[in-house]
């Protein structure tokens, strides 16, 4: 029961969608489920009404003609009928030229994200997904060391995520709203924990975002204001961090330049906060067993939380 009521809050549930694709895998479940019942309730009412009939009710002629019609020929029909709805459902539809691409890659255990609007310069964070609504938008997907699998059940059906090949999602949202995305392939320990939000909004607001990206993290947290950003630097964080404008431009690890404006730090596994980055720093596997980051007890509390403030200033 209660893991049945966890799916209660519909922001990672595939009976509430808001996309063109989940919509279509949501119609194509209902469908196969009442399908389903029906054969159910069939094979069901057979075997009752054999059990209660008297012995020798049935002759042998009688009794062939019964299991070829209801034992074969309707389950059959049925299956047809199911088949014939489900094939065009499932086909992959007609890539339409997309009205903007994102570059999504799995790592152990987070997301690498790249925008790439049609004209612009492309753009790149992580863990946080953020669509237009009513455009199309071309995901693709690559695995950097693993396996992983790319969902939004909302949004679109699963999609691996390969290392050494590209595969590619074309999805359409159609409200906005707050959802929730999840690696569905077993990828390390912290599997579970490799999750992402996903933000679907009206595009105007998502043109003024992805122009906020675009800017280096200097216009909102001067690197100069922060003794965090010179102990960011001291301890080497930027040799898998990148936070650009202020000179950190590791490629290893997560794109911090805007950290402070996601929702969930540690692909979805902590709520963004000074706290939680603070903790995060020095000892992430505590909270992400695996992680590739290492740890850093050695670093006083004070020095992780200046560091977390500058973090959390990096909107
Ligand atoms: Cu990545 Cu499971």
């Amino acid at each position: 029961m209660a893991l049945a009521l966890s799916g209660c809050n519909r922001r990672q549930s595939t009976f509430a969608t808001f996309g063109e694709e989940a919509a279509a895998i949501d119609h194509l479940a209902l469908v196969m489920t009442i399908g389903a019942v029906a054969v159910a309730i069939g094979v069901a009412a057979l075997m009752i009404w054999a059990m209660r009939a008297r012995p020798g009710a049935l002759s042998l002629r009688g009794g062939e003609r019964l299991i070829l019609i209801a034992g074969g020929l309707l389950p059959v029909l049925l299956l047809l009928v199911l088949l014939g709805y489900s094939l065009p459902v499932m086909r992959p539809r007609a890539v339409a030229p997309a009205d903007m691409r994102i570059d999504v890659t799995g790592e152990q255990f987070w997301w690498r994200v790249g925008y790439a609007p049609p004209g612009g310069n492309p753009v790149t964070t992580a863990n946080e997904i953020r669509v237009p609504v009513g455009r199309t938008v071309l995901f693709r997907l690559r695995g950097a060391d693993v396996i992983h699998s790319f969902w939004i059940p909302g949004l679109a059906g699963k999609m691996d995520m390969i290392p050494g090949r590209t595969n590619e999602l074309v999805v359409r949202a159609v409200r906005p709203g707050l959802f929730r995305g999840q690696c569905t392939e077993f990828c390390g320990l912290s599997h579970a924990l490799m999750a992402f939000d996903v933000v679907a909004m009206e595009p105007d607001a998502f043109e003024r975002w992805l122009a906020s990206q675009r800017q280096p993290a200097a216009a909102t947290a001067p690197a100069t204001a922060h003794v965090g950003a010179a102990l960011f630097s001291r301890y080497g964080c930027g040799g898998c961090h990148t936070v650009r404008g202020t000179g950190q431009d590791g490629a290893i690890g997560p794109d911090l330049t805007h950290v402070g404006g996601r929702r969930t730090i540690a692909a979805g596994a902590l709520p963004n906060g000074e706290e939680a980055i603070a903790h995060f720093i020095r000892y992430p596997a505590r909270t992400k067993p695996g992680v590739r980051m290492p740890a850093f007890p050695h670093m006083s509390e004070a020095d992780a939380h200046a560091i977390a403030r500058y973090l959390g200033d990096l909107r």
